[in-house]
């Protein structure tokens, strides 16, 4: 992320939108080396890419909510770590055993940051276009309501 763009910006939610489709695609690239199962050196290389990426944008997107107040920042970054958790395990296991990455891991990697995105990361850049068209507390304007996090 550039620090010289201002955080009231729509290019900052523009710029996690893109980081979110590299994340996507290359958790789809994953699961395609994998499915083909001919390179194995190469699905590591993504797994590798994929995990440096997405330790990068989660935190980018954490330093976001810090700035705004985001409410829902907790639970939030538990799913971040919980899916870094997940793809460092995954690397493990590929590490100890040199064992190939199973299609339905990939799978699941790829379907569990898709649902992230849709609903987690959704309900965050609604909640930070609201507050970025405010000056005043983010509390006080009440852009979303509570229930409506996932
Ligand atoms: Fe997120």
């Amino acid at each position: 992320m550039n620090p010289s763009l201002d955080s009231r910006s729509d290019e900052l939610t523009a710029i996690v939108d893109a980081e979110h489709h590299v994340q996507v695609g290359l958790a789809q690239a994953l699961r395609d080396a994998v499915h083909t199962g001919k390179d194995a050196a190469l699905a590591g290389e993504i797994l590798d890419q994929l995990t440096a990426y997405s330790d990068v944008h989660f935190l980018s997107e954490q330093l976001l909510m810090r700035m705004c107040g985001y409410p829902d920042y907790d639970d939030h970054v538990l799913d971040h770590d919980r899916m870094m958790e997940r793809l460092e395990e995954v690397r493990r296991q590929r590490g100890v055993g040199a064992q190939p990455l199973a299609l339905a891991e990939a799978e699941a990697l790829l379907a569990l940051l898709a649902r992230h995105i849709g609903t987690r990361d959704r309900v965050f850049t609604d909640y930070y276009r609201a507050w970025a068209r405010h000056d005043a507390d983010p509390e006080s304007q009440s852009p979303i309501q509570r229930e409506n996090f996932p």
